[in-house]
């Protein structure tokens, strides 16, 4: 076990590089089973999710080459069976479900558990899967899908499938459904889809493979099924979490920090509300520059799907809210119990109250450090973020969390200045 010990105060200069999109590499690495033929995928993170992901690929039957950043997936001949050993420690190993559905016509894989930010139900997934035609069976925690027969007439006008829940599109949902049905004969539309950048760029992956898909990127997409598709080479899109939070990182304690590969275009909403605070942000082709401020503004923030504010950067905005100027509110719509960053940062001297899906943050002049639990992986992020600002030494326990979704953060922010320390515990 290991844990960040961060002395607070240092001022943040300089630049990182964003790394590749974990959550665009997981649907990808996923629809690699999607074909015989190897594919090249590049600027894959190095965490222990795509490790994760990588490990299942080979248990199902793909060879699988890594050499630093970029994956080689060769899934010649695939097994059905999801191991339960791999896919109860990732939620996310969900998204090899529509590729083995699609390549196979049948999928064993284990009812994913819930995790800290709330229940993560599956059923606009299955849902979805059952428009296209599969069956599915629970037995034993484990579920059995089958190609059945497609509805008469698909073939022509399509079959129709809203993938809207009460907490609106689903990221991986839509990902399992496209997967599913790019080798489904006939014609599917999905209504309702989600348009997160990461959604668009596994579609463009899956149109390299020969897959025909029109529509990615907005809630109506529609993808014409093919008998099989090919191998092809892609560059994931950079991360626009990991980018989000290191701009909050020099919000909460820079002077100037700039993020290289960036796309600032991903980052809209997160950087009108830190304009809104009050800083100064350039937004160039390729990379985006924030101005520190001595004080700032707090603000109010409601988390929605893509466009909107992203619910990834809920606990983040929580950490630069409780040091603002006034009092901010931050209503979380999509995942409403992810809040376990709130008691940790009032253990660091935050005035921050609870009402259902909103937290109200009264601005201090200063946080001080204390020894807090990183829980969620977003969560952990706000802590490191607090901590950068506060008084004294913070030490955060259980980073195997952070280490899910940020590559090297440690070392990204100590090149950048901070007192940051990774100790065995
Ligand atoms: C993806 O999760 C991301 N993970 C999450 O990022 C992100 O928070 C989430 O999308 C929302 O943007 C990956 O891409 C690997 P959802 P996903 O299905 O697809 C409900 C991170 O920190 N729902 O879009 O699993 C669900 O409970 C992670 O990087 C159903 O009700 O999330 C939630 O309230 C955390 N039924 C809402 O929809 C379903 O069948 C959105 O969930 C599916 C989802």
């Amino acid at each position: 076990m290991e844990k960040f010990l961060i002395r607070g105060g240092s001022v943040l200069e300089g630049s990182v590089q964003v790394s590749g999109s974990k959550n665009s590499s997981l649907p990808i690495l996923a629809a690699t089973l999607l074909t015989r033929d190897p594919c090249v995928i590049r600027r894959v993170p190095d965490l222990s999710d795509t490790n994760y992901m990588t490990q299942i690929l080979t248990q199902l039957g793909a060879s699988v080459e890594r050499a630093s950043g970029t994956v080689k997936v060769t899934a010649e001949k695939v097994r059905h069976l999801a191991p339960y050993e791999l896919v109860r420690k990732m939620r996310a190993s969900i998204c090899v479900l529509g590729p083995l559905y699609g390549r196979l016509g049948k999928c064993t894989i284990s009812v994913p558990g819930g995790c800290v930010i709330g229940d993560r139900p599956i059923d606009i997934h299955l849902r979805g899967l059952q428009e296209l035609g599969a069956t599915i069976e629970t037995k034993g925690g484990d579920m059995h899908l089958k190609r059945g027969r497609t509805r008469a007439g698909a073939a022509s006008s399509g079959r129709e499938v809203n993938m809207r829940g009460k907490h609106g599109p689903t990221v991986l949902g839509t990902d399992n459904l496209m997967m599913a049905a790019v080798l489904t004969p006939g014609t599917t539309i999905i209504e309702g889809a989600a348009a997160e950048p990461e959604v668009e760029d596994l579609a463009h992956f899956l149109t390299k493979m020969g897959a025909r898909i029109e529509g990615a990127g907005t809630r109506r997409i529609t993808i014409q099924g093919v008998k099989e598709l090919h191998g092809t080479e892609h560059t994931v899109i950079p991360d626009r979490i990991e980018a989000g939070t290191f701009l909050v990182a020099g919000a909460i304690a820079g002077r100037k920090v700039t993020l290289k590969k960036a796309n600032h275009h991903h980052l809209a909403a997160v950087i009108a509300k830190l304009r809104e605070s009050g800083f100064e942000i350039d937004a160039g082709s390729r990379e985006i520059t924030i101005h520190g401020r001595d004080s700032w503004k707090g603000g109010t923030i409601t988390t929605e799907p893509y466009p909107g504010f992203p619910t990834d950067m809920q606990a983040q905005f929580c950490a630069l809210y409780a040091l603002a100027d006034g009092v901010s509110a931050v209503t979380e719509t999509i995942f409403p119990e992810r809040f376990m960053h709130l008691p940790e940062l009032k253990r660091m001297g935050a005035h921050i109250t609870r009402e259902a899906a909103t937290a109200i943050i009264t601005g201090v002049p200063g946080l001080s450090a204390a020894p807090v639990m990183a829980s969620d992986l977003r969560a952990s992020a706000a802590l490191v973020l607090a901590a950068l600002r506060a008084e004294g030494e913070t030490e955060i326990n259980r980073v195997y969390h952070i280490d899910r979704g940020y590559e090297h953060i440690d070392e990204k922010l100590t090149h950048l200045g901070a007192a940051i320390e990774r100790v065995q515990v």
